[in-house]
């Protein structure tokens, strides 16, 4: 059906690694989103005690982490700094479009902002999972950051890093996205009319 409506459009499937054992058997290649890049997330939706240890499982077996929904582990917001610290170890980071207004909660939508105010956003993605009624919402955002004047931040984060990494390729540099008031208000009043 999306083939017939969208010519053009090219599906590939991959997975969201859960990161819950230690030394886990990674060997798979075609687990990844690339045979580089593998999309990965952290267990009880928590902060682990040794997040860099846990990320390390997936290094050691020469995968470049892309991790899944950082905004949304609880204890987030006390220990922000883990996200600059992951960074600099290579780690991608995948925001969750639902965060940037408040579908996850109060803590995951600052830190999702802040992140992106940082520049510390490489990709956002829908973590739509196939669910009903977790829509799709990457045109929103899409929209949004259009409407705010953030052109090129919207060309990487939706576009040309997810491609790139579907490609094995390092995802590029993104701007800082100041979001002000105005942008979040607007943010919210779109996103309640189709919620
Ligand atoms: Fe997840």
């Amino acid at each position: 059906m999306a083939e017939r409506a969208i010519p053009d459009l090219s599906l590939s499937l991959a997975y969201e690694v859960r990161l819950d054992e230690a030394d886990v058997e990674l060997g798979d290649r075609s687990l990844g989103l690339s045979d580089r890049h593998l999309l990965v997330e952290f267990s009880m939706l928590m902060v682990p005690a040794y997040p860099m240890e846990t990320l390390n499982t997936a290094v050691r077996q020469d995968w470049v982490p892309v991790l899944a929904h950082p905004e949304r582990y609880a204890g987030i917001e006390a220990r922000y700094g883990l996200i600059q610290t992951w960074r600099d170890a290579g780690v991608v980071m995948c925001v969750n479009a639902a965060s940037l207004w408040g579908r996850y909660g109060r803590e995951a939508e600052w830190a999702a902002r802040r992140m992106l105010a940082d520049g510390a956003v490489d990709l956002v993605a829908s973590d739509h999972h196939a669910r009903p009624g977790r829509s799709a919402t990457m045109r929103q955002v899409w929209d949004l950051l259009l409407e705010a004047g953030h052109d090129e931040a919207a060309r990487l984060l939706l576009s040309e890093n997810p491609a790139a990494i579907l490609d094995g390729r390092d995802p590029l540099p993104v701007p800082p996205v100041d979001l002000s008031e105005g942008w979040t208000e607007r943010l919210k009043r779109m996103v309640g009319r189709s919620r």
